[in-house]
């Protein structure tokens, strides 16, 4: 008898809960955005009162926590962080990631920096030999706009489309790089990043996570 698909709503669902035992008593812990997060600060409501708090990535992720009681501490305040937990829109075997889907990359990036242990959880359908099918976003100073996607076009071949009426949290716009087989994602991340008028790229490659929970039958843990 052939298994049936896993559903994805479930597989991030054990992602997330999975994610729960890297909590530790009084830490701050560095929240991420997107739907596997989500499921993971209703998760961490049972934390409640055993965490100092939460560093969030996102006006839609503070909105979730503040929902649960969770305090929402500002990352100049909390220092450096132990824990970050965050999804991913790709993830390759050596845990590099593509991240941005939801547009928050930026403050991702941030928090992911300022973390001893990123933890990223994901659906196995996230998971690719080489990065790049899925769109890498790069958040722009708007007025850079068609100056960087002119610099990509030139520099990757790639096709950057803008993400036409979304505003990042930081109030900048999105390009998505569409058609890119990304063989060297440091040497990229590290190339873009030199562009003027590129804030992020959703490449997570110099800072990968170290530790990807793939939600499944059975949750992995790499
Ligand atoms: C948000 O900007 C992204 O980096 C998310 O982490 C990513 O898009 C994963 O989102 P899902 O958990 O919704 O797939």
């Amino acid at each position: 008898m052939i298994p049936a698909k896993f559903p994805m709503s479930e597989a991030k669902q054990r992602a997330a809960q999975k994610a729960i035992d890297y909590l530790e008593d009084d830490m701050i812990v560095g929240v991420g955005t997107g739907s596997t997060v989500a499921c993971f600060i209703d998760a961490l409501a049972a934390w409640k009162g055993r965490i100092r708090g939460a560093v969030s990535s996102s006006e839609q992720s503070t909105a979730q926590l503040k929902s649960h009681g969770i305090d929402v501490i500002d990352l100049n305040t909390a220092g450096p962080l132990s824990l970050y937990v965050d999804g991913a829109d790709e993830c390759d075997p050596h845990k590099r990631l593509i991240k941005g889907g939801g547009g928050a990359l930026t403050r991702e990036k941030i928090i992911a920096q300022a973390s001893q242990r990123f933890v990223c959880i994901i659906d196995p359908a996230k998971q690719v030999p080489l990065l790049g099918n899925f769109p890498l976003p790069i958040e722009v100073i708007p007025m850079a706009r068609s100056l960087v996607a002119r610099a990509i076009v030139g520099t990757t071949g790639g096709q950057p489309v803008w993400r036409e009426g979304f505003v990042t949290d930081n109030g900048n716009a999105i390009l998505d790089v569409h058609n890119l087989r990304i063989v060297d994602p440091v040497g990229l991340e590290r190339e873009l990043n030199q562009i003027p008028g590129v804030v992020c790229v959703g490449l997570f490659a110099q800072r990968a996570a170290d530790v990807v929970i793939v939600g499944g039958e059975p949750v992995k843990v790499l």
